[in-house]
C-alpha cells in the first residue's frame, strides 16, 4: 500500500494520536492536550469527525473574519496557485499590486507603504526594526495586559504571562512596560472620568525618564488579555504624547483590524492616525497567512535613501496578496464592516442579560461585534476565577469549563454560556 493511501485510511482516533505524539500543542502543557479532529467548516460552523457541528463564535483564533470556505477567496486562492504560485519578493506581481491599491482604500489616511509579511508576530517584529532604524533610537513601549507575538522582540513585548518563560535569557533588551487602561479594573487605581486618563499620561512620564524611546506599541482594543477598550479620550491623547516626543505609535490591529469593531481598523474609531499599523488574520479571512506593516510615507521616504534592513524569503507571497484582495472586495460588497457595527447593540442588549442574570458575570464590554464577558468569584471584589500563574501552571481553568460548554455547572454558572473555541483565552 502507497504511503498515500495509508494515510487516506487513518481513523480519527489516529489522526489525533498522530497529532499529539508528533506536534506541539501552542501555549500549553503538553499532556492535558486532546485535540479535535476537525474535518469540515462552512460559514459560521466548523464539523468534528463524529459529525457534530460547532458554533464558530470566536471565528477561530478571532480571524475568520468571512465566515469559512467563502467560494470567491476559495476561488482567488485556486485561481492565484494556476497563475503565479510563487516569485521572488524583489519582483512586482498583479497580486502585489492590486492588494496594495485595496488597502489604500480601506487604511487609515496617511498608511501608505507596505511590508508584507506572514503572520502577526512577524509584522511586528518588521514594526520594531523599522522603528528603531528610523528614530535611531531602542526602546519599545507595551503595556502589561497585552499580546503582540511569539518571536523574540514580539514575546518580548508582550506583558502577559506568555512573555514570562523567556525571562530572562529569551527576552530580548529595550521592551519596557507601561500600566494597562481597564477601567472595571484600573491597575493604578483610578475611576473614569475622574482619572483624567492618567494611564496615558503615566506614559508621558515613562518617555521622559527611559530617553532613547523609539516607539509605543498598542491594542488599541486590548485583544486576548479581556477586550479591554480604552475611555474614548485615550487615544488621541496618547498619540499627542507621542507626537511631542517624536515618539513612533504603533497600532497593533492584528485582531481589532478588518470591521471587528465596525470600522475598517480600531483607530478609525477615534480618528486616530498612527504612524505604523500591524495587521493580519481577518486581512485574508485567515484562509492563507498573511501579517501587514503598514507605515507613513515620511517613514517611507527615510529608507528612500537608507538602507531597508528586512525581509523574508515569504515577503508579499503571491499565495497571500491574491487572496488578501479577494477577500477585500468579499468584506466590500457584503458591508460586513457596516454589518458588525449594526449589530453591536443587539450583541451589548444580550449580554447585558447575562451580566443581569449570572452574579459570577463581573463585567461584559467590547465594541462592534468584538465583546468580552469577565467572569469572578465576588463582583464587589472583582475577584477572578484563576489567576494568570494558574494558566502557565497547567490548572483546569473555569473560562475552558465554560468554553467546553459542559463544565458551567461545576463552576457554579448555572448553564452554558457558549460553545466558542477560544482556544488562546484568559
Ligand atoms: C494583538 C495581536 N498581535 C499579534 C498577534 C500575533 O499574531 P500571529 O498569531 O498571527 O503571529 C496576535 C495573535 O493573536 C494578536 O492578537
Amino acid at each position: 500500500m502507497s504511503e498515500i493511501a495509508e494515510l487516506g485510511t487513518l481513523t480519527s482516533e489516529e489522526v489525533v494520536s498522530i497529532t499529539r505524539a508528533n506536534n506541539f500543542g501552542t501555549w500549553r502543557i503538553q499532556k492535558t492536550w486532546k485535540p479535535l479532529h476537525v474535518v469540515d467548516a462552512e460559514s459560521c460552523y466548523f464539523i468534528d469527525a463524529a459529525g457534530k457541528r460547532y458554533l464558530d463564535f470566536s471565528a477561530q483564533l478571532m480571524c475568520v473574519n468571512l465566515g469559512h470556505k467563502n467560494p470567491r477567496v476559495v476561488e482567488a486562492i485556486a485561481e492565484q496557485a494556476r497563475e503565479l504560485p510563487y516569485v521572488a519578493p524583489g519582483y512586482a506581481t498583479t497580486a502585489r499590486a492590486k492588494l496594495s491599491q485595496k488597502l489604500l482604500e480601506v487604511l487609515p489616511e496617511g498608511l501608505e507603504k507596505f511590508f508584507f509579511a506572514t503572520s502577526g508576530t512577524e509584522a511586528n517584529e518588521a514594526a520594531f526594526k523599522i522603528a528603531r532604524m528610523y528614530t535611531g533610537k531602542t526602546k519599545i513601549i507595551s503595556r502589561y495586559r497585552s499580546y503582540h507575538g511569539s518571536t523574540t522582540s514580539s514575546i518580548s513585548s508582550t506583558g502577559d504571562p506568555r512573555r514570562w518563560a523567556m525571562e530572562p535569557s529569551g527576552k530580548a533588551p529595550g521592551h519596557v512596560f507601561a500600566p494597562e487602561t481597564n477601567c472595571y479594573k484600573c491597575p493604578i487605581g483610578h475611576t473614569y472620568p475622574s482619572c483624567n486618563i492618567a494611564c496615558a499620561d503615566y506614559i508621558e512620564h515613562m518617555i521622559r525618564n527611559e530617553s532613547d524611546v523609539a516607539a509605543v506599541i498598542v491594542e488599541p482594543i486590548v485583544g486576548t488579555n479581556g477586550v479591554l477598550v480604552p475611555p474614548k479620550e485615550y487615544m488621541p491623547r496618547l498619540k499627542a504624547i507621542c507626537e511631542r516626543h517624536g515618539v513612533l505609535m504603533i497600532a497593533d490591529e492584528v485582531m481589532t483590524g478588518w470591521g471587528r469593531t465596525g470600522k475598517w481598523f480600531c483607530v478609525d474609531n477615534w480618528g486616530v492616525k498612527p504612524d505604523i499599523l500591524v495587521t493580519a488574520k481577518g486581512i485574508t479571512s485567515a484562509y492563507v497567512p498573511l501579517g501587514l506593516c503598514a507605515t507613513t510615507k515620511a517613514i517611507a521616504d527615510y529608507f528612500e535613501e537608507n538602507y531597508f534592513a528586512h525581509g523574508h524569503t515569504y515577503e508579499a507571497h503571491p499565495m497571500t496578496t491574491g487572496p488578501a484582495v479577494a477577500t477585500i472586495e468579499e468584506m466590500q460588497r457584503l458591508g460586513l464592516v457596516e454589518r458588525a457595527a449594526s449589530l453591536a447593540p443587539y450583541v451589548q442588549a444580550k449580554l447585558e442579560v447575562l451580566k443581569d442574570k449570572h452574579p459570577s458575570v463581573g463585567d461584559v464590554r467590547g465594541m462592534g461585534l468584538f465583546w468580552a464577558v469577565e467572569l469572578v468569584k465576588n463582583r464587589d471584589t472583582k475577584e477572578p476565577f484563576n489567576t494568570m500563574r494558574d494558566k502557565v501552571e497547567g490548572k483546569p481553568l473555569v473560562v475552558d469549563q465554560v468554553a467546553d460548554g459542559d463544565g458551567c455547572g461545576a463552576a457554579g454558572l448555572g448553564e452554558p454560556l457558549c460553545d466558542c473555541s477560544a482556544a488562546n483565552c484568559y
